[in-house]
């Protein structure tokens, strides 16, 4: 059996057993700032369970993009040293949400596992949470486990939890037995073992609780299922091979670097196929993450994307001179291209920011390599690395801690990790970045009702207020505290769109908003209080309709230019970032391509083109998969209610989901006009624009000036660009004139001064200034009266108190002091700036007096 028929019996199992297909969600986390990326299937679920979130179904199945390489779930560093550690990996999984619970859920695997896809029965072990005696109970008395095949293991093995914080609960494992020949070889190994002999296949776990910041956990509102499966994993059971990566789901990577770097994978030695695996995995975890749209950087998740990248560069050079990591998306896009046709869709993209990436590392991998090969050498006798040079290779090379542990581990070194943090955390606190502040959660009958779409100004009562993070009653007079109001017109940025600059009114006095924030369904906005304030009572809270309305019409301009870059570039322009201010509009956006000043020009023409049709917008809701079944545009860093979305619709062009204000018609937004178009890195561009009054005033402004200039230039404002060229060219040339006749001008000079040369003692010493010569000039012109004589000259150059200095002095002259020493009078006398030669120095001083000079070469050159 291959993956493909596994997926699609995975899909048909559970949908016999009424469980939804939904679709993977994107591997960056919808707003969730607690994960780097997906890492299982139930993250999209998490509000499910928390019970924040209602869905039309309660049973769901998923086959879900998971990365697994930074965060609290991390295989980054195993990735190539054990056969089934994976940055990326697809998770089947099983879900309940108060629906069924343990009993169901181990009954569903065990008969997926044994009667579906027909695994011996008779290899699969079950582990359970040793506190979980119900768990242990159904595999026992329901399934007919045998007793000495279930393991009780602790909380490191058998609780699960997302990250640090959320849903969490305890589980059970099942694992294959793959014989006595895999692993440690010990009699009596068994699962939770870290050998290879035991294969974990699937995580059931059974939601009951909520972590809190503080580690507390709290009781969830009801019971839920989440289970997961790694098909890889699944995949070596079924075709029972030794690795992962001798499954079919490798084999066309494994392939590709063999036909690309020309080695074969089997004849290999061990320390080579550890590098085709590296690679077979990386590209898939890079390729994947940045056709959901993560981008290299050094921060949070792109630095995660940048650590996979770079440790691929290190294995890379292992098998191949040529850099054949960016070429292996190719192979990638056959294989899975069907399944994802993200990855066809961003196939350009992907292999431009691959190649950038490990091309702009190279010489750094290099100097990197050498430099801790000496590392290697100095600490022969700890055989560790310290955290000051781990973080030095970091901080000038842009090693990540993971790479250097790779290549010390090959001459048997460990790193200093403690170290290697203190040095990480030295330079953080240098860097001064401050953790934003957390809102500590409210309790769920605090709900704001957004009024803000359809009115500015809104009565309303205030139903909580927070005081440095705490609830109170009441806050006194001048105090900075957030009010947080049943109703609202305020809007909290998102999706782009700033926040709303505000006033709320108590008793008729005005407060100002100085901050407004979401805190789970509430909107809550700073304010310093004119007087006390209490629960319950009364405020006004008012919108600046003018920055608003601003904002409204770069907003839905925005999604005017989006659909305008799609219809002229095509679909493989993902919006990468977003900016909705009263001023402009910013957008950045993912395309491998450059783009001409006349494709930028038919896009503004198309999105002027849209406002001048007055499209009514239409505002409605819908489920997420109706609306991205209709082909509405999403912005994967979004989060979204699966059953409940807004689509902001121009009819006949744009269709977005977005949370957005917007102005009733787009003849509302009057102009549109890009002022600016940047490339931000490779494949991410960016437009600047602007709309409405403002656009109007920048048309008005260049057309004014054009106008001014045609004028001044007296021609019709189409030539003013060939005039201003035509200028150009005119005082270049005249420049180039006015030098030479300089040049004669001071050549013509050069016969009467060398008639004239005075002697010091038998020294022929030239002190000359030429009051229009520049520093070039002056050297010219030394060079000239040395060829006709020998001497010593001393040439200045310029008016007023600063004056350029030549100073050149003939190979036969013979003198009696250094130039350095004459430069260092010239510098106490008359603060010459310059540098000295063989026989010449140049610089610039203040006005000399001839005379000194003279006594000066009477006293030292004897
Ligand atoms: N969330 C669990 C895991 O990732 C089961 O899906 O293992």
């Amino acid at each position: 059996m291959n993956s493909l028929e596994i997926r699609q019996k995975f899909f048909d199992f559970f949908s016999k057993f009424q469980h939804t297909i939904v679709p993977s969600s994107s591997l960056i986390p919808a707003q969730d700032p607690t994960l780097l990326f997906a890492n299982a299937g139930m993250n999209q679920f998490k509000d499910c369970f928390l019970g924040k979130e209602n869905r039309s179904y309660k049973r769901a199945v998923t086959i879900q993009k998971c990365i697994r390489a930074g965060g609290k779930h991390n295989d980054l560093e195993n990735v190539g040293f054990t056969k089934r550690h994976l940055t990326f990996f697809e998770m089947m999984g099983n879900f309940s949400f108060g629906d069924y619970f343990k009993k169901e859920a181990i009954s569903f695997a065990w008969d997926f596992l044994t009667k579906e896809i027909g695994l011996d029965s008779e290899k699969l072990y079950a582990s359970v949470f040793r506190e979980d005696q119900e768990a242990y109970d159904i595999w026992l008395k329901s399934i007919g486990l045998p007793s000495n095949r279930i393991i009780k293991l602790g909380e490191a093995d058998n609780f699960w939890q997302m990250g640090d914080t959320g849903p969490c609960g305890p589980c059970s494992e099942i694992y294959f037995d793959r014989g006595l020949s895999f692993g440690c070889k010990k009699e009596d190994c068994l699962p939770g073992c870290s050998c290879d002999r035991f294969l974990e296949i699937w995580n059931l776990v059974f939601m009951q609780f909520d972590r809190q910041p503080n580690g507390k956990d709290i009781l969830l509102s009801q019971t839920g299922v989440d289970t997961g499966m790694g098909l890889e994993r699944l995949m070596v059971v079924v075709q029972n091979k030794d690795s992962v990566y001798e499954t079919d789901i490798f084999a066309p990577l494994l392939a590709g670097i063999e036909e690309l770097s020309g080695v074969s994978y089997d004849q290999a030695p061990q320390d080579i196929k550890t590098a085709f695996c590296v690679l077979a995995d990386h590209i898939r975890s890079a390729s994947f993450a940045i056709a959901d749209g993560c981008m290299p950087s050094n921060e949070g998740r792109g630095y995660v994307l940048r650590k996979i990248i770079r440790r691929a560069a290190l294995f890379s050079q292992k098998i191949s001179d040529k850099n054949i990591f960016p070429e292996l998306i190719q192979f990638l896009v056959l294989s899975m291209g069907k399944i994802y046709p993200e990855l066809i869709a961003q196939q350009k993209l992907i292999i431009a920011l691959l190649e950038n990436e490990t091309e702009k590392f190279a010489l750094n991998l290099i100097h990197g390599q050498e430099l801790l090969k000496k590392y290697v050498k100095e600490s022969v006798d700890q055989r560790t690395l310290s955290g000051e040079n781990a973080f030095k290779l970091y901080d000038t090379y842009g090693f990540p801690i993971e790479i250097t542990k790779v290549i010390v581990q090959e001459s048997n070194y460990t790193v200093d990790i403690p170290g290697f943090e203190k040095q990480m955390e030295i330079q953080r606190a240098q860097s001064g970045k401050k953790q934003k502040a957390v809102f500590a959660a409210l309790p769920s009958n605090i709900i704001t009702l957004f009024t803000g779409y359809t009115e500015l100004i809104t009565e309303a009562k205030i139903i909580a207020l927070l005081v440095d993070n705490e609830l109170v009653d009441q806050v006194e007079k001048n105090k900075t505290c957030w009010v947080i109001t049943d109703k609202s017109p305020f809007y909290v940025e998102c999706g782009g769109q700033v926040s709303d600059q505000a006033k709320i009114f108590i008793n008729t006095v005005p407060a100002a908003v100085n901050n407004l924030k979401k805190i789970d369904k509430a909107i809550a906005a700073e304010i310093i209080t004119p007087f006390q304030i209490c629960i319950g009572d009364t405020v006004m809270q008012s919108v600046d309709s003018q920055s608003r309305i601003d904002s409204m019409k770069n907003h839905t301009a925005t999604h005017l230019l989006q659909a305008a870059l799609v219809s002229v570039f095509g679909k493989s322009i993902k919006q990468a970032g977003s900016l909705v201010v009263p001023d402009y509009l910013r957008f950045d956006f993912s395309y491998h391509e450059s783009i001409t000043a006349e494709q930028l020009m038919a896009i503004e023409l198309i999105v002027n083109q849209k406002i001048r049709e007055n499209i009514i917008t239409e505002i409605t809701t819908t489920t997420y998969n109706n609306a991205i079944g209709q082909g509405v545009t999403a912005f994967f860093g979004d989060k979204y209610n699966p059953d409940n979305v807004r689509v902001v619709t121009i009819p006949g062009f744009s269709a977005e989901l977005c949370g957005g204000t917007h102005v009733r018609a787009t003849g509302d937004i009057g102009c549109f006009k890009i002022i600016e178009f940047s490339s931000l890195s490779v494949g991410v561009k960016r437009i600047v624009a602007l709309t409405g009054q403002k656009a109007i005033e920048l048309y008005l402004e260049s057309f004014a000036l054009s106008k001014h200039l045609s004028q001044e230039f007296k021609v019709k404002p189409n030539f003013v660009f060939d005039a201003v060229k035509k200028l150009k060219d005119q005082t270049k040339m005249l420049q180039f004139e006015v030098k030479a006749l300089k040049k004669e001008l001071l050549q013509s000079q050069i016969p009467s001064l060398i008639q004239n040369i005075p002697l010091i003692g038998s020294l022929p010493l030239l002190i000359h200034t030429f009051s229009t010569a520049t520093l070039e000039e002056l050297k010219e012109i030394a060079g000239d009266l040395i060829k006709r004589k020998s001497g010593f000259y001393l040439l200045f150059g310029g008016q007023g108190e600063k004056l350029f200095c030549f100073g050149l002095v003939s190979a036969d002259c013979k003198i009696s002091f250094s130039l350095q020493d004459f430069s260092l009078f010239l510098s106490e006398q008359y603060s010459f700036k310059g540098g000295t030669n063989k026989n010449s120095f140049y610089g610039s001083c203040r006005k000399i007096n001839q005379e000194l000079i003279r006594d000066w070469f009477l006293k030292n050159n004897n």
